[in-house]
């Protein structure tokens, strides 16, 4: 089957390249002739590279180039079975995109979309057949991420669901169904694993390398909650965490923190611009954490309880179910255990009393527990 890609920015030119590498011939269309150039150039250097490591024989990564072409023109996406689109995250742009597909494509095509906060059924609704669209998120870096999250609209078809896993997992990919809502799994689960540490920090409780140095070495997270925003991008960071907290009606478990925003508004944006949470620039020496082991253990619990209540009430208002929930966090962020695994480990009746002392404390909607959990701790049931 033939694959188009549209948009060749990171998203759409990994993508590109994984399906490339499964063996599907690939169009690859962009707006902007710069933008598919530099795409081009850059994968040529990846495979290069992978040759270089013996991942790849010289014959095979001429292959896979050659199954790419870049096109500036989307009538060459006539022959496409499934079109995934990876541009611009807005709306109105994705929607025009998905009219214009719809031209060209057979009715048979499959088009899906790669959007990280838009609602698939508003995409799906620009079509004159909506029940062919799909949300399928891939991870940055597409080749190098096993996790892809599949998101059917309201209006997608059940075999194209069926279809599109089937395809997505013959490139490798480890998929996971999650329900239409804002952050799908993953970007809606990991919310507090940045919130909270940032409200600690915030009460005074300790200091940014303190934070990162107990969630590594306690909590066995592969990075620390500062350093990872500081990678992402304090301006990506927060403008995910506003757009979440708006499409969830603003719901106090969402607010975002006035310490990321001044940091973004400072320019601040971590590696990006040498200063984030941590001065980046060359000779500036990082701060020594403070390794007090209760202290640390105290941090990991607030933390990881939070993460736990945000997994357990997405399994009760069924975004996914409890084995993808877990793939999707183990697989897209590399936590080191599922999170639902991991509260049947510290035990969902400890989860609970932390949960009701944090609410108890401060009197805040943002520490109160899922329904889901008082219910499996009052019938003495754990989640697997
Ligand atoms: N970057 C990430 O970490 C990440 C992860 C998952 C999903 N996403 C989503 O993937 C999509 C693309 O993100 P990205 O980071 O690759 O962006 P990017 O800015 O790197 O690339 C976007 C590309 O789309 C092109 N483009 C814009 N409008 C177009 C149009 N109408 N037709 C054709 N091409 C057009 C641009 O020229 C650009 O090359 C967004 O929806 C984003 O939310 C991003």
């Amino acid at each position: 089957m033939q694959i188009g890609v549209v948009g060749s920015g990171s998203m759409g030119s990994g993508i590109a390249q994984v399906a490339a590498q499964s063996g599907h011939q690939v169009v690859v269309y962009d707006l902007s002739e710069e933008a598919l150039v530099k795409a081009e150039k850059k994968l040529g250097k990846i495979v290069n590279r992978l040759i270089e490591k013996g991942r790849l024989s010289e014959s095979e990564g001429a292959d896979l180039l050659g199954r790419i072409r870049w096109v500036n023109d989307l009538q060459s996406f006539k022959e496409c079975g499934f079109v995934i689109e990876a541009i611009v995250e807005r709306l109105d742009i994705k929607q025009k995109l998905f009219q214009d597909l719809q031209a060209i494509v057979s009715e048979e095509c499959l088009l899906a979309t790669n959007t990280s906060s838009l609602s698939v059924a508003a995409i799906a609704s620009s079509l004159e057949l909506p029940t062919r669209a799909i949300g399928v998120h891939f991870f940055n870096p597409a080749p190098l991420m096993p996790l892809v999250e599949i998101i059917p609209a309201v209006q997608t078809a059940s075999e194209v669901v069926n279809q599109t896993r089937a395809l997505i997992d013959s490139w490798g990919k480890v998929t996971v169904l999650a329900k239409d809502t804002p952050g799908f799994i993953v970007n809606r689960v990991a919310r507090p694993f940045y919130g909270e540490a940032l409200r600690i920090y915030e009460e005074g409780f300790a200091d940014f390398a303190t934070i990162d140095w107990a969630m590594k070495e306690i909590g066995g997270f592969r990075m620390g909650p500062f350093e990872l925003m500081d990678f992402i991008g304090n301006d990506v960071n927060y403008a995910v965490t506003e757009s979440v907290f708006a499409s969830f009606y603003y719901d106090p478990r969402y607010r975002p923190s006035f310490t990321q925003k001044r940091h973004s508004e400072a320019g601040w944006f971590g590696r990006k611009s040498s200063r984030g949470y941590y001065d980046y620039s060359e000779g500036a020496a990082l701060p020594e954490p403070n390794k007090d082991k209760e202290l640390g253990k105290q941090i990991v619990d607030r933390i990881v309880t939070m993460l736990i209540n945000e997994a357990v009430d997405a399994l009760y208002l069924n975004i996914a179910s409890a084995n993808d929930l877990d793939l999707a966090m183990t697989k897209g962020v590399n936590y080191p255990k599922g999170l639902l695994a991991w509260a049947d480990e510290i035990g969902l009746e400890k989860t609970l009393q932390t949960l009701e002392r944090l609410q108890f404390e401060y009197g805040e909607d943002r520490y109160r527990p899922s329904p889901l959990l008082r219910k499996l701790v009052r019938e003495g049931k754990k989640i697997f």
